[in-house]
């Protein structure tokens, strides 16, 4: 109760000064009813993680700087986005995902590929990291020395918010990474750190000795134990130890300072004010570290997210969260919001568990085990939608928990082992042609690259029915990305089935990071073959073409509501089912390369009507009382027809 007078009295001060700094700026209302919405969710957050004397006042400050500095345009799309708060939700909502320069070489060149992506149906683009990163090895862009810059060759700020317009203009939302967790050691806050400024040195974590990181890394894991073993850096120049979880050139941020939450209220506004509608929150789950723990989904790292929803909520309303928060299931949930945060934090995030399971029941010719996973899941907020995907940019790590595999009388480890071999390509039933990435001599964990072409097998495919095998494969894992609900994220090069890059270590910064396999250039010239059904390219371009026309058409595909998943009776075959007022969707996926059938029943104690299947409008009947699946059959069924 005291608290609660206080964050009130505090409230109604900082409404004044915020009044006060928006002065006579034609939006002012509408500013301020944000910050009655909005602002008791903005000082939770501070009370919980900043309770230090004038950080509202600055960051009131921000909020007004950042809206004074919006343009009509951007004020038009707030308006238009405060009445459509679920544009991100919709069935229409197709994500992609590149790197502007593998996809179209510099910011203007994606403005000019545009109508590649309105053809496929695209409303949401993800451009990897374009903000100036570090000269030489930069985590793919992962390591920013300026925020306030895009990267050279790419462009500039200005490109950048052209781009944005036209996007805009075509229906595409655009994406870009917020990489808040750590900074490039040329950044200038490290520069001023390392020149002896103390207030610079207290933006990073820096001990004189061992004692506390020592303390610390009896439970910290590391991220990438080969390129990057431990998590602290020595520097001369600091006489320190410094905290890098990733590599040693990136140095995480001290977000226990509140200077550090300002610096990144004024990049946000800045890149929201460019245009960008959607914040791509790097590694957020390690932002806040505590002593003893893993140093991930610590209970700030969702205030501190709290109190920056809401200051963009504020300032720049049409823009959204998406959490990069590669956790456990169990964990992943808060991202979007649970208890008080509910609603509160991100209003996306990758779902990868599913992303795991789609791999693993691959592998495996059985959905066991994805049934159990993605059942304990907990349910999100009704506002809130995962991203679902089937490949990024990353390696794949299997995310596989051992009480789940227990639950099925699998050992989890094993299973694991055995995923990491199959994807590699070194299991004798492998079908695929990856590569390990990262070997964990401790837990023996070895995680996966390969684009997802090759990793169905269109790269070991001897003949032409091989080929479509793989084909038939890829369309199943896309289904259930496409089907489970949330914004899909098709990444670069899927929808032309583009396999590995061989040749990526002919680049000297890539060389020793295989993820870079799986980063190819886009072939625009293989990309003309999408029209031509004789080919691999155009059988899988229609295929995806497919399921982005038909999941527009399903409302019951809307993220408000949730997927279901049930095993049934044969372990290949697994139901996504969404109850929706529109009409349920019921959707039976045979994961193995043999036909199987399952008792009608399953299918129909989800509903009844007849059985449409919406991808191929054929209507489903039962033989003998049984659904005969198909080899990788991937059925979307709806009461009415499509
Ligand atoms: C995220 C990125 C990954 C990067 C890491 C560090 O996980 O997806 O590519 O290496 O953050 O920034």
């Amino acid at each position: 109760m005291a608290d609660d007078r206080v964050t009130a009295a505090s409230g109604s001060v900082l409404r004044e000064h915020l009044a006060g700094q928006l002065g006579s700026d034609p939006d002012a209302p509408d500013v301020l009813a944000r910050w009655d919405r909005w602002g008791p969710d903005l000082l939770a957050g501070l009370a919980e993680v900043y309770p230090q004397p004038g950080v509202g006042e600055r960051v009131v400050e921000l909020i007004a700087a950042g809206n004074a500095a919006r343009s009509p345009r951007l004020r038009d799309r707030d308006r238009d986005r405060i009445l459509s708060p679920d544009w991100f939700q919709r069935p229409d909502a197709i994500g992609y995902a590149a790197y502007a320069d593998r996809f179209a070489d510099t910011l203007n060149g994606v403005s000019e590929r545009v109508g590649y992506l309105r053809d496929l149906g695209i409303t949401y683009l993800h451009l990897m990291p374009l903000l100036a990163p570090r000269p030489g090895d930069n985590d793919g862009g992962y390591a920013v020395m300026d925020y306030r810059r895009v990267r050279p060759d790419l462009g500039t700020m200005d490109d950048l918010a052209d781009l944005a317009t036209t996007l805009h203009d075509a229906g595409i939302s655009l994406t870009l990474d917020l990489v808040l967790n750590h900074v490039a050691t040329e950044h200038a806050w490290a520069s001023a750190a390392r020149a002896g400024d103390p207030k610079y040195r207290d933006y990073f974590l820096v001990y004189p000795d061992r004692r506390e990181p020592d303390a610390y890394e009896a439970s910290l894991p590391e991220v990438f134990p080969n390129f990057a073993p431990g998590n602290f850096t020595w520097n001369d120049d600091l006489r320190g130890w410094v905290w890098t979880t990733f590599n040693e050139w990136q140095w995480d941020l001290n977000w226990a300072n509140p200077d550090v939450l300002c610096e990144f209220i004024g990049i946000i506004l800045e890149l929201a004010n460019r245009g960008v509608d959607c914040l791509r929150l790097d590694a957020i789950a390690f932002v806040w570290k505590r002593l003893g723990t893993d140093c991930q989904n610590q209970p700030e790292v969702h205030a501190i997210t709290q109190v920056l929803r809401a200051a963009a909520r504020i300032a720049a309303p049409s823009v959204v969260f998406k959490a990069e928060a590669i956790v456990a299931p169990r964990q992943l949930v808060a991202y979007l919001g649970r208890g008080t945060h509910a609603g509160r934090v991100s209003d996306l995030a990758y779902h990868n568990s599913l992303m795991v399971q789609i791999w693993s029941a691959l592998a495996a010719q059985d959905a066991r085990l994805m049934a159990v996973a993605l059942s304990r899941v907990p349910d999100i907020p009704t506002t809130t939608a995962w991203g679902t995907y089937l490949r990024c940019h990353d390696d794949i790590g299997w995310a596989i928990d051992d009480q789940d595999c227990a639950e099925i009388g699998w050992n989890g480890w094993a299973h694991r082992s055995f995923l990491s071999d199959f994807y590699t390509g070194s299991h004798p039933a492998s079908f695929a042609q990856g590569a390990a990435f990262q070997q964990n001599a401790v837990t023996g964990d070895r995680r996966v690259s390969g684009t997802a072409a090759s990793l169905v097998g269109l790269g070991r495919a001897g003949n032409a029915e091989q080929r479509q095998t793989a084909i038939d494969r890829l369309m199943l894992a896309y289904a259930m990305v496409f089907g489970f609900g949330g914004i899909p994220l098709l990444y670069m090069g899927d929808e032309l089935a583009l396999r590995n890059d061989d040749d990526y270590h002919l680049v000297a910064e890539h060389a020793d990071d295989n993820r870079w396999m799986h980063r190819p250039r886009m072939p625009w010239d293989l990309a003309e073959q999408r029209h031509s059904p004789d080919t691999e390219v155009g059988r899988t371009f229609a295929g995806i073409a497919r399921l982005i026309a038909v999941r527009r058409s399903l409302e019951s595909l809307h993220a408000a509501v949730p997927t279901r998943v049930h095993a049934t009776s044969n372990p290949a075959v697994v139901l996504f089912v969404r109850r929706h007022p529109s009409g349920d969707l019921v959707q039976a996926y045979n994961v193995s390369d043999s036909q199987v059938s399952i008792p009608a029943w399953e299918i129909e104690i989800h509903g009844t009507g007849p059985r449409i299947e919406a991808l191929s409008q054929r209507e489903m009947v039962p033989v003998d009382g049984r659904y005969v699946l198909p080899p990788y059959a991937a059925w979307w069924l709806t009461a009415q027809g499509h």
